[in-house]
């Protein structure tokens, strides 16, 4: 397969290119594309030719997001956008990833690609408007949602657990707010599946089970032998409030016969042996 993929130096990204190992594949950084430039990203999938392209660039960090919602508009819903028209220019095949921001998370219960977004942040609003984008300009795209992504040890939440141990003792994490933690490495074998069946439509695809951060804290610290307190936040402590159950059901890959990804804690273990 001769793919694409954006956002090369982030967790997914990474990950992409270890699971694409034996494929042509064209790996892009910012400095290569920036996907907030339509005629860089229009020359880079007219140049490489893709059958697939992987778009995985985008703006990930809710208080950034919230603190510069122009860029967030800009990276997330109109650099999906040009990623799309560029791909449709191409004949491309486009899997682009989005996020279980994009629900309000107050049914109480995990999402399906059923349940009709809702966002309450500027993550979730601009994603959702990614998708949109998608929708109307390419046919042959996949939606992937995902949640809670943990890369490298040091990365993801994971990562901002063990800082925050090693240098306060302390570790705030909210604890009226769910998810499931997604290894990078497991989500993508899962995102080449879907790019190579191409069945067009929006799939989920998390971890298996669900935690809240603060459960999340003392699974990485008991796991990393770390001894450290853990200082739970309420949500209405954000500058934007996180949906507090963005828990996601994999129903349209269950129904299709896919395996589960791993269980968050077996994510949890892994990421610390990374
Ligand atoms: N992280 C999560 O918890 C999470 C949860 C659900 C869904 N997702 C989705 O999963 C995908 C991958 O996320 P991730 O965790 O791998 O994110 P990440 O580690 O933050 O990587 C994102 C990458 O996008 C790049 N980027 C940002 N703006 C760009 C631009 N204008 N042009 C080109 N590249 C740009 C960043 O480059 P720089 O390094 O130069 O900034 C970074 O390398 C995203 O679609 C995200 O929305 C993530």
């Amino acid at each position: 397969m001769r793919a694409l993929i954006t956002g090369a130096d982030g967790q997914l990204g990474r990950a992409l290119q270890d699971a694409l190992a034996d494929d042509d594949v064209v790996a892009l950084r910012r400095a290569d594309c920036d996907v907030t430039h339509e005629p860089s990203v229009v020359a880079a999938v007219l140049d490489h030719a893709p059958e697939v392209v992987l778009h995985a660039a985008a703006l990930t960090d809710p208080e950034a997001c919230a603190a510069d919602p122009d860029a967030a508009w800009q990276v997330n819903a109109l650099g999906a956008w040009w990623v799309a028209r560029a791909c449709a220019l191409a004949g491309a095949r486009l899997v682009h990833v989005s996020t279980a921001e994009v629900f309000d998370g107050w049914a109480g219960r995990p999402l399906t690609e059923f349940d009709p977004p809702r966002p309450l942040t500027t993550l979730g609003r601009t994603k959702e408007a990614g998708e949109q984008l998608v929708r109307q300009s390419l046919a042959d795209h996949c939606i992937v949602r995902t949640s809670w992504l943990q890369g490298d040890r040091e990365q993801g939440p994971v990562g901002a657990v063990l800082r925050q141990a090693r240098e306060h003792g302390t570790v705030e994490a909210d604890d009226d707010v769910s998810g499931a933690l997604t290894l990078a490495a497991d989500l993508a074998p899962a995102l080449r599946q879907v790019a190579v069946a191409g069945r067009a439509g929006t799939y989920h695809r998390s971890g298996a089970g669900h935690a809240t951060g603060v459960e999340l804290a003392h699974a990485v610290l008991a796991h990393a032998g770390l001894t450290a307190t853990v200082t739970p936040r309420p949500r209405a402590e954000l500058a934007e409030p996180a949906p507090p159950f963005a828990v996601l059901d994999d129903r349209l890959p269950r129904l299709l016969g896919l395996p589960p990804l791993p269980h968050w804690r077996d994510a949890v273990r892994r990421a610390l042996e990374a």
